[in-house]
């Protein structure tokens, strides 16, 4: 994918204003200094979603959902990244930069080609369904309708090992096309001929409607696998594509929740019968980026597994994959289906209604946590309990900071009474979030960030250079590459700076800081963040001291080092 350089991301940002970007969608109301609004990212009575004109960025108190603008186009208009980037460049007159330009048009037309090469082999096997009477009895049989052929596009790829070779593949460019996008197989002595063998044939369908890729079901029994996928190629990634996806976001104007199931055949059948919110894995368990995918698409997600002991180790990963994706807002099921039966046959059997009944029943993922890692331990021991918090533990730490996360720490001391956890979250009640925590009471790391979080430009008045590097404390890292964003970008933004952290971990606490309304003025925060890189530099000057006194007791200094021991101390002393 095309990279974009983030010095045009900045520049777009700053172009761009996220009150009118936000406020054409979801109507605003001044308060102060800020905007509000009922939040468009969960169901809220009280306005506790706020977008700021000066940090340029939204911060939800209610659900965590923040961002910039960009982050909003991709969450409220569900766009992609770039499709984001795009949107706003138009809107601010900015042509979007294409890296290497050369090489990337090439790129594109060489995409487009695959592209087009998979539609039309798309089409050929849906006009070989049509003249088909077996493939056609076979759909009949399994109850698949026209209406419900034609919205996956369902086709046929014909027997014989050159039908869609002959048909499409006319000359040696036609013929590589082909190839790379994944519809020949190729035999020892090299010979080319068609993948897909009387099988009904799926297309997978990207985000943008075009076809990625196929799955290709037998028709018989004992005809070889029984479904057979496109490779992977350069269009089609299994680990990031969910089948039915596209259709989901054809038929609903807003998704409010996505099922997960294992089949073609299931978001097929679910659809015809009217659940149509249904997608697939292709035949993976749910990654990571599905994860995303699906969270990026609907607050509620949930897994639909068989009930067998594979199913529960399958809904596991599933677990797996999603726990670093649960921020506040988002809400994962899991729904086990009874013995031989899979989301197709149940649909027909009970209708939507009587699948939308199981789905109201579906385990949450809390509970699915707990009941299989305390399943396997013996809660009424001691031993069972510390094993119970030894393994949910470092699972817990994945979920993003948030109520969600602090309910499943409390629930787990609940159930082992082992240890208060680390940081506040240990009591009961609600502790209000992202409250305006006196600086002083942080570390000095943290307060400088928050600092410089509430009003980038501070950093500017530092005087000279500050001599923090190398101190070993937590976050000073990320301190130093803040201060360098900002010297670099002088008139940077909060949401700005916040994107340039995109995808990182640090990513949600920032957020939070940054979403914090410190008291004081520009003047008193400039003092703070003065005293607190002060007190910073001290801490580095000791640092050294302690190292250089350690290595006169261990081994003896050398002439530089006893030069260098002198001039921290007179440093000191002058700082004193
Ligand atoms: P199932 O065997 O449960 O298929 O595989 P299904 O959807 O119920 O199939 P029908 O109802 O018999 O047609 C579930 C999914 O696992 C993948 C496919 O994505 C399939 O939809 N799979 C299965 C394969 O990739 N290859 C196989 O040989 C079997
Ligand atoms: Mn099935």
């Amino acid at each position: 994918m095309a990279r974009i350089p983030d010095a045009f991301i900045d520049e777009l940002l700053a172009r761009s204003d996220i009150v009118e970007v936000v406020g054409t969608r979801v109507p605003l109301k001044r308060q102060g200094k800020e905007y509000a609004a009922r939040c468009p990212f969960h169901d809220e009575r009280s306005a506790s979603f706020t977008v700021s004109p000066t940090k340029q960025f939204y911060h939800c108190f209610g659900c965590g959902a923040h961002g910039t603008a960009i982050s909003f186009l991709m969450n409220y208009d569900r766009l992609e990244f770039l499709d984001a980037v795009e949107e706003l460049a138009s809107r601010a007159g900015m042509d979007v930069p294409r890296t290497a330009p050369a090489r990337s048009a090439q790129q594109q037309d060489d995409s487009r080609d695959q592209y087009s090469a998979l539609d039309a082999a798309s089409r050929f096997f849906q006009k070989h369904l049509e003249g088909n009477a077996k493939a056609l009895a076979y759909l009949d049989g399994r109850g698949v309708d026209a209406d419900t052929r034609i919205r996956f596009s369902i086709g046929y790829a014909p027997d014989g090992f050159s039908a869609l070779k002959d048909a499409l593949g006319k000359d040696e460019r036609r013929m590589k096309l082909l190839d790379r996008v994944g519809l020949f197989s190729k035999n020892d002595r090299g010979h080319v001929y068609d993948k897909f063998r009387d099988r009904v044939m799926f297309p997978i369908f990207d985000r943008r409607g075009r076809v990625i890729a196929f799955g290709g079901r037998v028709l018989q029994k004992d005809d070889g696998p029984k479904y057979l996928n496109s490779p992977e190629t350069a269009l089609f990634h299994k680990g990031r594509e969910l089948y039915g996806l596209w259709q989901v976001r054809q038929a609903n104007q807003k998704i409010e929740r996505l099922i997960v199931v294992e089949g073609y055949m299931d978001v097929v059948s679910l659809f015809q019968f009217g659940v149509t919110q249904a997608v697939a894995t292709l035949g993976t368990a749910t990654t990571p980026d599905h994860a995303e995918l699906l969270f990026r698409n609907a607050p509620d997600v949930y897994f639909c597994f068989d009930g067998d002991a594979a199913g529960r180790r399958a809904a596991w990963r599933a677990l797996e994959s999603v726990l670093p994706r649960m921020k506040d807002g988002r809400q994962a099921f899991f729904l086990f289906l009874p013995d031989g039966e899979d989301p197709d046959s149940i649909v027909r059997k009970e209708g939507a209604d009587g699948f939308d009944t199981r789905l109201a029943q579906a385990t949450p993922l809390s509970q699915f946590f707990f009941d299989e890692l305390g399943g396997e331990v013996n809660l009424a021991t001691l031993d069972g309990k510390a094993r119970l918090a030894e393994r949910a533990r470092p699972m817990l730490a994945q979920i993003p900071d948030g109520a969600f996360g602090d309910l499943m720490k409390q629930e787990l001391q609940r159930l082992t009474g082992v240890g208060r956890l680390a940081g506040p979250a240990a009591g009961p009640g609600h502790r209000p979030r992202a409250a305006a925590v006196p600086v002083q009471k942080r570390s000095l790391v943290r307060a400088a960030i928050a600092l410089l979080l509430q009003q980038p430009s501070l950093a500017l008045q530092l005087e000279g250079h500050h001599a923090i590097a190398g101190l070993r404390l937590p976050g000073i890292e990320l301190l130093l590459e803040l201060l360098e964003l900002v010297r670099q970008r002088p008139d940077i933004a909060t949401g700005t700076l916040l994107q340039h952290f995109d995808g990182r971990e640090e990513q949600a606490a920032l957020h939070r800081l940054a979403a914090v309304a410190l008291p004081g003025d520009e003047a008193s925060w400039t003092q703070e963040l003065h005293d607190a890189i002060v007190q910073l530099e001290k801490q580095l000057l000791q640092q050294r001291l302690d190292e250089l006194q350690a290595k006169q007791r261990q081994q003896g200094l050398d002439e530089t080092d006893k030069y260098e021991l002198r001039e921290l101390l007179r440093a000191r002393a002058a700082m004193r």
